[in-house]
Order: C-alpha cells, then structure tokens, then sequence
C-alpha cells in the first residue's frame, strides 16, 4: 500500500513540478516587462520624463463635437489664447479661425512638429496660431486671457491653483471633460465625454472669498 502511494506521488510531482518559478525565469521575465513598459511610456508618454508620476497625462484628441462645445463656450471672447497640451493642435486651429491668437502648449515633440507642420500647409501665420514644446506646468500664463485644457481628472484641481495665481481677473477657462472640481462654473456645453466647463477667473475667485454663497446656492 505504502509502495503504491510513493509511486502515486512520484508521478505526480513528474507532471506537476514544483511550483516555484525558476530566478533566472523570474529575472527575465522582469527585465522584459520593464522593456516592454519603458517603450510603452516612450510612446505614451514622450518628453515628460521630467514631469511627476501624478501630473502625467497621456495624448487623446478631442473628438469634433467637443471642440464645436469649447468654441460655443469661448462666443464673445477675444485674444490670446493657451491651450494647455495642444496635442495635434485641433483646438488651436479651431480657435484662430473664430479670431483668437491661439497658443498650444505640448510637451510631446512629436505632436509640435505635426501642428506646426499642419499650420505651414493650412497657411495659418503664426501670429494666428503658436506651437510651444513646453511643460504648461512651468510656464508662466499671466499673459493670456483664455486657456482651455483638456487633461485628466486628477490633474485639474492642480491646474485650477495655478491659473487662479497666474490669470487676469478678466480671463475664462474652459475644461474639456473634466471639471475643476473646487470651483463652480458659470456655464457649460454639450453632454457625457464632450461636455465643457466654462470658469469666469473673476466669479471663482469672488466665490472663493466667500465660501458660504456657494453653499447657500
Ligand atoms: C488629452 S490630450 C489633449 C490634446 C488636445 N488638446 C485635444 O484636445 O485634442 C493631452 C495632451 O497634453 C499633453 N501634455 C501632458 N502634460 C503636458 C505638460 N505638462 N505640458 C505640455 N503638454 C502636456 C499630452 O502630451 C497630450 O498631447
């Protein structure tokens, strides 16, 4: 009986060998999953090596009737305009026809030399329409009286402090998808993953110095 049972074990760790990985397996596997994530970053990712973990955000363009919801919201406003990750400039483009001197903001090298190739062949002169490769983060927007920015939901509380510091009183910021969570906005456009949000600077901060009036709305 004692025989039968070895035997039934023995053939029974054949088929099932140990289960602990091989190190050297283990340490491939690794190593590979750390290539495959770097060249994933790369292209995810590119020129933002500098900035933190929690501030990245990746490219995503915004669809057609998202711009058209920006544009609604920015009817009646002129002048300089930032857009905050310019991607492959749409929401630049878009705005310098309607009459704003549009700057786009992108940290990935690729997308500039699309937009600003893009602007070359539409003929758009660049007093009309800029393409900056620059983090928006270190870039002082004092000058501009619109900035739109279609990021990621937990970057826009962040970007909300730095334009409070930084913008006119006068200027309007609309977010694109994601609202800034700690203001109100003054109005909005469209639905679901193309809705808009628009910020008067000078409401926010008004608000912001009386806390209850929002409260009691
Ligand atoms: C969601 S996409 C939006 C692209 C474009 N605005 C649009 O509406 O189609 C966000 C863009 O922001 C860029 N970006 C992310 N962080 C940035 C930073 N700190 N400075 C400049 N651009 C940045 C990304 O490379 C990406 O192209």
């Amino acid at each position: 009986m004692e025989d039968s049972i070895e035997l039934i074990l023995q053939d029974h760790v054949g088929i099932f060998p140990s289960s602990k990985p091989h190190p050297v397996l283990s340490a491939c596997t690794g190593a590979l999953l750390t290539g495959l994530y770097g060249v994933w970053s790369m292209f995810v990712f590119p020129g933002s090596r500098r900035i933190p973990w929690r501030l990245k955000v990746p490219y995503l363009p915004s669809s057609k009737v998202q711009t058209q919801n920006v544009m609604k919201l920015l009817e009646g406003r002129r002048g300089r305009l930032a857009d905050l990750g310019s991607g492959d400039g749409r929401l630049v483009f878009a705005a310098s026809s309607a009459g704003f001197r549009g700057t786009g903001f992108e940290i990935n090298s690729i997308l500039v030399a699309y937009a600003r190739s893009k602007a070359r062949w539409k003929g758009i002169p660049s007093s009309q329409a800029t393409f900056v490769k620059k983090d928006f983060w270190t870039t002082d927007l004092s000058s501009y009286d619109n900035v739109t920015a279609f990021l990621a939901p937990g970057v826009m509380d962040v970007l909300g402090e730095k334009l409070l510091k930084e913008l006119p009183e006068d200027a309007l910021v609309i977010a694109c998808r994601f609202p800034i969570t700690s203001w109100s906005p003054q109005s909005s456009a469209g639905s679901g993953l193309d809705r808009a949000f628009a910020y008067d600077i000078s409401s926010v901060r008004s608000r912001l110095r009386t806390p209850s009036s929002t409260a009691a709305e």
